[in-house]
């Protein structure tokens, strides 16, 4: 990442640079690009394609959230204002937005999480299994894409035999560059791919329903209506995005984390019991989303002059690294009391999926470390994050 921190230009009197959140860069250079922007900035305008603001107080960042009725999630990608897909819950507003995340509650509630820890569990002891024995791995390749995917594709009741070709898709929707993909098509034909792949997933469960959301989404209905087949979708398509891709990314951080600070890699395999905040810690100081939402009134927000109509850049990088709410903000500290951050956003579309989310990664620790408590990274290795979503292109450990 390398906005400069100074702008000559300006644009409604406030800084305005080529920024685009798609590029890739040396592991993480996007965080540190976020912690100088806000050091230096009362928010920025961006001038990529049609323009958007970008918000750098970590509290406005925080009520803009919140703020549903300034801030709409008809549009939640900065680059576009006007999206021709509908992703649910995510891009519904309340009232309705709220009938959703009624009816999806009890798949994705504390309980529910918890009744399936012994088989979450079970799956990553089968893949660690796997690995343990052979001294070194592609740790991203092998087992933190792996692993959190297995587990949706379960809750969503898809065939094993398919993951290689879900992380295909995940790749080619989320990861690829402004250079890969200068006109969002090869973006576009992978959404295309999936939808057509839920299409026959959702006609079967159709025939046949089986126990697995998305045949229990079938039997909702809202406001009197039943759940349309487009809404399915919809649904689907979001799941999708939003549970493959995330602790994968955590995961990896994680092992990048403990291969780079051993002392803490001691700690937590000497005492488990830390695990838990070490997961906190490390959703919070590597945050890699970055979430986005359309303003549908003229307001300020964070030093920004924002009109009806344009797209508001909102990273949880700032909030969860801001100096004025932890002490020693960029540290992940296993000791930390105030393990409260923003990682899973604020406001009516926080995390569904967090429960979920927090007991994957925390089985995944403590499975791996129980079974290979000493690692280091490979030599020789140029790490890189990705952009848009930040997580690390490739991981290779030692043991
Ligand atoms: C470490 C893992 C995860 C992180 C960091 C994460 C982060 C987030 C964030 C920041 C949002 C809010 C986006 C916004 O405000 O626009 C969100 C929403 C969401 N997440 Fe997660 N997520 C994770 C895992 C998961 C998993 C495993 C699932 C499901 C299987 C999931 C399902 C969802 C859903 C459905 C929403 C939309 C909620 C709504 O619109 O009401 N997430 N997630």
């Amino acid at each position: 990442m390398s906005t400069p921190v100074d702008s000559d230009s300006t644009y409604e009197g406030v800084p305005a640079y080529d920024f685009d959140n798609r590029t890739p860069g040396p592991v993480l250079s996007h965080q540190q690009h976020w912690d100088r922007m806000a050091a230096s900035h009362n928010g920025f305008r961006s001038t990529v394609a049609s323009g958007f603001w970008v918000v750098t107080d970590g509290p406005a960042i925080q009520r803009a959230l919140q703020d549903w009725r300034t801030f709409s999630n008809t549009s939640v990608t900065a680059l576009n204002p006007d999206p021709q897909f509908l992703w649910i819950p995510e891009m519904l507003d309340p009232p309705v937005h709220t009938k959703w995340r009624r009816l999806l509650g009890a798949d994705f509630s504390p309980k529910t999480a918890a009744n399936s820890e012994a088989e979450v569990r079970e799956l990553a002891i089968e893949l660690i299994d796997e690995l343990s024995g052979r001294g070194s791995a592609d740790v991203l390749g092998e087992f933190t894409r792996r692993f959190p995917t297995k587990v949706v594709m379960r809750l969503l009741g898809l065939p094993e035999q398919d993951l290689d070709t879900f992380l295909g898709w995940v790749h080619e929707i989320l990861h690829l560059t402004h250079e890969q993909d200068p006109d969002g098509s090869r973006q576009l034909a992978a959404i295309a791919e999936v939808s057509a792949y839920f299409e026959e997933q959702i006609t079967a469960r159709r025939e046949q329903p089986r126990d697995d959301l998305i045949s229990r989404a079938m039997t909702w209905s809202i406001d009197g209506e039943q759940i349309s087949h487009g809404d399915l979708h919809a649904l689907c398509l979001l799941l999708f995005q939003a549970g493959f891709d995330t602790v994968p990314i955590t995961l990896g951080w994680t092992f990048y984390h403990f291969a780079t600070h051993p002392e803490q890699r001691r700690e937590i395999v000497a005492d488990p019991s830390l695990i838990g905040t070490a997961v906190e810690e490390i959703l919070r100081v590597y945050s890699p989303v970055i979430p986005a939402r359309k303003a549908v009134r003229d307001t300020e927000v964070g030093g920004c002059p924002v009109k009806s109509g344009e797209m508001v850049m909102l990273p949880l990088s700032v909030t969860n690294r801001d100096p004025e709410r932890y002490e020693n903000p960029l540290e992940v500290d296993l000791h930390r009391t105030n393990t409260d951050h923003v990682a899973f956003g604020s406001g009516p579309h926080r995390c569904l999926g967090s429960h979920l989310a927090r007991l994957e990664l925390n089985v995944a620790v403590q499975e791996w470390h129980k079974r290979i408590p000493d690692y280091r990274l490979a030599p020789g290795q140029d790490l890189q994050e990705t952009g848009n979503m930040y997580g690390l292109t490739s991981l290779r450990l030692e043991w």
